[in-house]
């Protein structure tokens, strides 16, 4: 192919590795003879038309920002009158060859939904959460379980001092990725996770067990996806395009059902977008670079409606289609090896 004009979008909750995607697609648009429009907010700059436009000077050191220099948005066009259409429509107006989506699982299914519509699209999957299904990893998530390491550990050693309960919320709206990684390489007691519902009384049983054995201080993780009996998240009423409520809450709720139950000083602490925010790793670097010269290879090669991804190791693709509607949830490996640290 000749010249291109390349969009690049991110849509979703941010984290870090963006920039380093915007960067990888900017110099390798440069060394391919392409121009690059960055569209701020996610798909709503293609419904309004917000974009500037990137050269290297803009995406010089911006590998190590968290964030995104090309801000984000929870836009679904599909929710909007007209929208996919005007989408399209300002694609045309804009002059763009080729959008690059970057994003978690509802930015790349309205990617998904628009290609056969005649978008030219190529998908680059993000999230701390680590839910998208057919790539083994997002990046963002590596940096995020980085940083809540980090904060547990300096929770556990206040948490013993004074004889506590500790209960550390972290996201993960339907998966329990960062829950699972963080509280197994922190040596968490507890950690509770979307994919099982929680038993208060077994939890409480546990705590009991473990402090009457000795122990003088607990941790216990619980992504804010869980859910207890009874409890309704407090702000479910809030739904954003894709019809997700906004989260957060379940920890304190917790913290005081266990005080209660088990008769020891239980803290909440939400951790929450303290980890979505901040410096990449250098492992999400290389994986957000190595996806984006996927995606413009893709672009070269003139093939679109596809998602970069990564599969033991090695960067591959598959049909965007392919993960509309699905969610990639804890594997059995991952369940049983917190079944057998948990004590
Ligand atoms: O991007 C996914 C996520 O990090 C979820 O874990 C969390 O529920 C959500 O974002 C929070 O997003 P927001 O900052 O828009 O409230």
């Amino acid at each position: 192919m000749g010249s291109l004009k390349v969009g690049i979008l991110n849509g979703g909750g941010d984290c870090a590795g963006l920039n380093a995607v915007t960067r990888g697609v900017v110099r390798k648009s440069e060394q391919f003879g392409y121009e690059v429009v960055g569209i701020r907010h996610g798909w709503a700059g293609l419904l309004d038309i917000d974009t500037i436009p990137l050269s290297w000077k803009d995406v010089s050191h911006i590998i190590s920002q968290g964030g995104t220099i090309l801000h984000t948005t929870r836009t679904n066009p599909f929710s909007h009158k007209d929208g996919p259409a005007t989408v399209l429509n300002n694609v045309k107006k804009i002059g763009l060859d080729v959008v690059v989506a970057v994003g978690g699982e509802d930015t790349l299914s309205v990617a998904a939904k628009l290609s056969p519509m005649g978008l030219k699209v190529v998908g680059v999957p993000k999230t701390i959460d680590n839910d998208i299904v057919a790539t083994d990893v997002t990046f963002g998530f590596d940096s995020a379980v980085n940083v809540t390491v980090e904060a547990i550990d300096r929770i556990q050693t206040t948490g013993e001092s004074h004889d506590r309960v500790m209960v550390v919320e972290v996201m993960g709206r339907h998966a329990g990725w960062i829950a699972a990684h963080a509280g197994l390489a922190s040596g968490a007691n507890l950690i509770l996770v979307p994919e099982k519902p929680i038993d208060l009384n077994e939890v409480a049983d546990f705590l009991k067990r473990r402090h009457a054995s000795g122990a003088t201080a607990s941790i216990v993780v619980v992504g804010e996806g869980c859910e207890l009996t009874g409890h309704l998240s407090e702000s479910a009423s809030k739904l954003d395009e894709f019809g997700h409520p906004r989260l957060g809450g379940i920890g304190e709720v917790l913290a005081r059902e266990l005080e209660r139950r088990v008769g020891i000083e239980t803290r909440a602490v939400v951790l929450g977008h303290v980890v979505r925010g901040g410096p990449p790793s250098a492992y999400d670097r290389m994986l957000a670079t190595r996806l984006a010269v996927a995606a413009m290879n893709c672009v070269r090669n003139g093939e679109f409606g596809v998602m970069v991804c990564v599969h033991g190791n090695v960067i591959s693709k598959v049909p965007l289609l392919d993960i509309l509607g699905k969610m990639k949830n804890l594997d059995t490996e991952t369940l049983s090896l917190i079944k057998d640290f948990c004590v």
